[in-house]
């Protein structure tokens, strides 16, 4: 118990016997133990503002943004931006310290940033020194189980080392003609859209398209099965989802408000408990996705079972098959892992590729010498799908794609907390000082990139493969060290075989010259109401 809750006990002890002994009703001790309760907390709120974060923590000599009001800190640009924004803002205008760290306060709350390189490598490669915060720990477990997502240490450690092997490349081979199957479905929507507009060219809102898409992909490939949700809108599937991870743009001003504010106030075995429409949308959609997936589990268990023969096509046939096949038994640690691989998976690849899209038709230019890349690399090839190692080498692909990412990363902001208390360099970071890692932050900042570093330049890609960056450590879309993500070559791949076929098919224009789409405020890079003009080629 920490010495706050000593002192609160201590406090409601007081009040409750001094109330009873001056022969207060139970009612009456009730309303001075919620008043003392109200009246600690403003205290100890007022003590972490004005002065414990001030005068006495171990990182008071950090600095901070200029522009930080007394109380509320830098909460305000956090509640009204997408988080990347002011922390974009932040790692140009702070000054860089030795241990490369700086500070903001979320109301009474302190953050740790890290700044220079140095500082991300210090957070990124000690995971399980620095690990994610319990608050975001709980949400995950809460919705996904102890996935890959949500474990630590040494869970975390054989977790990864048993997944790793089942996206390696030689899964990815085998993935390309099912990613592409679905990226032709997709353009065949797409193709259907315009020529019922105007049998030519129409304005499109892409992100519902690349859920869907982006869905049906992760569905055949991790449990092989066919979601159909680019053809279907209204399938139980993509319905589960859009009620888990409601999109801003359908949601009343007073659910925007608490959806962005709530998580971040309330733990989540609380939050999850209220009895708010948004918090029901969630736990009925979970309980379907839970279900489904539990059948498939038991109905894949069944058919490696029953393949006497251990036949490879039965045993790889999709990423739950090889799960299965690995010898891991138990089911719910399954179920967490094909939870967290098709949340983890969709959603950040629909964002990107939404991005990417758009950025195409904001770069005609670049547009053109993709396009002209894509035709000569598929001149014989008579419409037939590519290889991965055709797909590969494309390079001016892979440098427009290594562009969007660095600019629009899907998760702009990673939490972490320290484990122990620790020293980087001359600076003491106490046990539980919570830290927050910025990847769109990092891959815009000016010293790891240059000054050119807000601009979308596919060609610092093709000048050097690493983009000119300055450090290993400058490129964080899809994090680093040992919790890096898993689906990286995955998401890449797909990204890739979709915009092969859409490039080859289509033209894509602003809709309204110099428009750019809203970001949804938060956690992702999610853009709302995001269209491009497509036209038929
Ligand atoms: C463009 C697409 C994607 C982006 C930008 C992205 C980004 C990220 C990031 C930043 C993390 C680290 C989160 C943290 O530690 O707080 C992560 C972890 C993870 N991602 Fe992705 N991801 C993408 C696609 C995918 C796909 C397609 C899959 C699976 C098929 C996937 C599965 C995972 C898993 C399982 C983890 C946890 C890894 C660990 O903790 O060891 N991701 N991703």
């Amino acid at each position: 118990m920490g010495v706050q809750s000593l002192l609160a006990l201590a406090v409601a002890i007081g009040v409750t016997s001094y109330l009873k002994l001056h022969g207060a009703s139970y009612s009456a001790i009730l309303l001075g133990l919620l008043a003392s309760t109200v009246a600690q907390l403003a205290i100890s709120l007022a003590f972490s503002s004005l002065i414990y974060r001030w005068f006495i923590s171990p990182t008071k000599s950090l600095p901070h943004p200029r522009d930080t009001p007394f109380i509320l800190g830098n909460l305000i640009p956090f509640l009204s931006e997408p988080w990347g924004f002011p922390l974009a803002r932040w790692q140009r205008t702070v000054p860089t310290t030795t241990s490369g760290f700086y500070r903001v306060f979320l109301g009474p709350f302190d953050y740790l940033i890290p700044k220079s390189s140095q500082a991300v490598t210090t957070v990124m490669t000690q995971p399980y020194l620095f690990h994610k915060p319990a608050a975001v720990r709980d949400g995950l477990v809460e919705s996904l189980g102890v996935g890959l997502v949500a474990a630590e240490g040494s869970v975390h450690k054989r977790q990864k080392k048993l997944l790793t092997p089942i996206f390696g490349m030689n899964r990815n081979r085998r993935l390309v003609p099912q990613m592409w199957a679905k990226a032709l479905i997709l353009a065949d929507k797409m193709q259907e859209l315009v020529i019922k507009f105007d049998g030519h060219s129409d304005i499109l809102f892409m992100h519902p398209l690349t859920m869907a898409a982006t869905l049906d992909v992760i569905g055949v490939t991790t449990l092989g099965v066919d979601f159909d949700s680019v053809t279907r809108p209204d399938q139980p599937i993509l319905k589960a989802y859009q009620r888990v991870f409601p999109s801003f743009e359908n949601q009343s001003a007073t659910e925007k408000f608490f959806g962005a504010t709530l998580p971040a106030i309330i733990s989540p075995h609380l939050l999850f408990k209220l009895p708010l429409k948004p918090i029901q949308e969630f736990h009925q959609g979970m309980t379907f996705l839970q279900d489904f997936c539990l059948a498939q589990i038991k109905q894949k268990k069944q058919e490696i079972e029953d393949d006497k023969n251990d036949t490879i096509d039965v045993r790889e046939k999709d990423i739950l098959s090889a799960i299965i096949a690995s010898g891991l038994e138990d089911e719910s640690e399954i179920l967490s892992h094909i939870l967290t691989i098709l949340a983890a998976g969709h959603e950040s690849t629909a964002i990107t590729l939404a991005w990417a899209i758009f950025k195409l038709a904001q770069h005609p230019i670049v547009q053109d010498k993709l396009r002209a890349e894509l035709q000569a690399a598929t001149r014989d090839m008579k419409g037939k799908e590519m290889s991965l190692d055709e797909i590969n080498s494309l390079t001016y692909l892979r440098c427009f794609l290594m562009e969007v990412f660095r600019l629009y990363p899907a998760f702009p902001a990673m939490m972490r907390e320290a484990g122990n208390g620790t020293l980087v360099g001359d600076l003491h970071i106490p046990k539980g000082k919570q830290i927050m890692v910025s990847p769109y932050a990092v891959n815009r900042s000016q010293e790891l990139w240059g000054d050119d570093a807000d601009e979308f330049r596919v060609e610092r890609w093709e000048e050097s493969y690493s983009g000119g960056a300055k450090s290993s450590q400058a490129f964080l879309t899809f994090s680093s060290g040992p919790r890096i993500c898993i689906g990286k070559d995955f998401a890449t791949l797909s990204l890739k075989v979709f915009l092969v076929v859409l490039v080859s098919r289509f033209r894509f224009e602003e809709a309204i010259p110099g428009w750019h789409p809203i970001i949804q405020k938060g956690t992702s890079l999610k853009p709302q109401g995001l269209k491009v003009k497509v036209t038929l080629l």
